[in-house]
């Protein structure tokens, strides 16, 4: 049965973390793997959560399985928390969704409901996206196609060129946005250009499909959505796929939710139908615990408040190591401004270094990125600072030789 299987090249991502973690020098630095770190360089279990788990454990009374949609009040409470309590589109009843295995979960039954409803609809990503927007979504069967966005030039979105492109998107098609903190470049839309978007999508007639796995590791729980609530209280329909892997920093509890918004009441609860059949083929229930906790503290006004001054202490961190990051680079030999990185929003952000430039990071100084050289902004701390700056100092004076 096995013998014809080709043996597969590592996953990029946890490709790089095996090297790292092989690397046997004291002081190498991970800024590549997505999760968040503190300034210990470790990633801590948020207190809120800690405390909801204590709870949890006293007063959990059976481990029947959850329904195929998952815990109710999880599923509520993500909408209150994703959308705010007042949206039209809680009130109108046209938006509901199920429990998952994680963002990646969300986006895989997101994929499966579009391919039930619409096989031939292809999926409109971003220039560069997420790696593994591409086999979880086409993992599906839909087609992926891409539009322009990232502006390498100005470290911005090419907001011009996208619009341009999705502008010609027919009807019926489906655009992937990232709700807020775009993996990998950090380049996010303003909420004017939210609105345009918006525009856009009624006039051309495409479905946005909303990617949401940083809620509040930009400028806070509501303002990160901002752009996403307005998108989403103005098309007929819309697919929401959300993870807590980040911030509630539970990644391995596997806790996220995919949400459709359809034209009324009658059609969202049809599309609930289907998605509910697809998490059946696939994992039948979700998992309980990760998505039990979120409920707990988004439920619990006390353990609410402190989980949102530690998320606000988190998102703290990263901008104040995006400003250490661009102070301790001026000047370097290759006269490169790195100003744009504090401009830039959540964990990621792409250096725009060149291809050897990453390589002899790691090899002579043991400092890890993507390829692509996207870096996770939380890998960076007071006190690998120097070390890393000076490695990025010496390969960029390299540069201008
Ligand atoms: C853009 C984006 N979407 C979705 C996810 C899914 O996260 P998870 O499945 O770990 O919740 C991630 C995780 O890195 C992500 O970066």
């Amino acid at each position: 049965m096995f013998d014809e299987l080709p043996l597969l090249p590592p996953d990029p991502i946890l490709g790089l973390l095996s090297r790292f973690r092989a690397d046997p020098r004291e002081g190498k630095i991970d800024l590549g793997v997505g999760v968040y770190q503190d300034e210990e360089g470790r990633t801590p279990v948020m207190r809120a959560v800690r405390e909801a788990e204590a709870r949890l454990l006293d007063t959990q009374t059976t481990k029947t399985y959850l329904g195929i949609a998952g815990d109710p009040e999880f599923n509520t409470r993500m909408l209150g928390m994703l959308l705010g309590d007042d949206h039209a589109a809680l009130k109108d009843g046209r938006i509901h969704g199920v429990q998952t295995t994680g963002g990646c979960g969300a986006l895989r039954i997101g994929a499966e409901v579009i391919r039930r409803a619409r096989p031939a609809a292809r999926v409109w990503v971003s220039t560069p996206t997420w790696a593994n927007h591409m086999p979880l979504i086409g993992g599906s069967g839909l087609q992926i196609l891409e539009y322009p966005y990232y502006d390498p030039s100005t470290h911005g979105v090419d907001f011009g060129a996208m619009m341009s492109a999705l502008e010609k998107v027919p009807a019926g098609d489906v655009v992937l946005l990232h709700g807020c903190c775009h993996n990998p470049t950090g380049a996010d839309l303003t909420l004017a250009q939210w609105k345009e978007l918006t525009a856009l999508a009624l006039r051309a007639g495409f479905t946005p499909y909303i990617d949401t796995a940083y809620q509040g590791l930009a400028d806070g729980v509501d303002e990160d959505v901002a752009g996403m609530r307005h998108m989403m209280s103005e098309v007929p329909e819309c697919v929401l796929a959300a993870s807590c892997s980040k911030n509630f920093g539970i990644y391995r509890e596997r806790a996220g939710g995919v949400y459709f918004l359809a034209a009324n009441r009658e059609r969202a609860e049809a599309v609930l139908s289907n998605a509910m059949a697809a998490a059946r083929q696939i994992w039948s229930m979700p998992p309980a615990h990760g998505a039990a906790v979120v409920a707990h503290i988004l439920g619990d006004a006390t353990l609410r408040a402190d989980w949102l001054a530690e998320l606000a202490e988190v998102r703290g961190r990263i901008a104040a190591m995006r400003e250490l990051l661009a102070r301790s680079l001026a000047g370097n030999g290759a006269g490169i401004d790195f100003g744009f990185v504090t401009q830039q929003k959540g964990m990621f952000s792409f250096l725009g270094i060149t291809p050897a430039q990453v390589t002899r990071l790691r090899e002579e100084f043991g400092v890890y990125m993507l390829d692509s050289t996207r870096i996770n902004v939380a890998g960076i701390t007071p006190r690998n600072i120097d070390p890393l700056a000076s490695a990025l100092h010496a390969v960029l004076a390299g540069a201008a030789a």
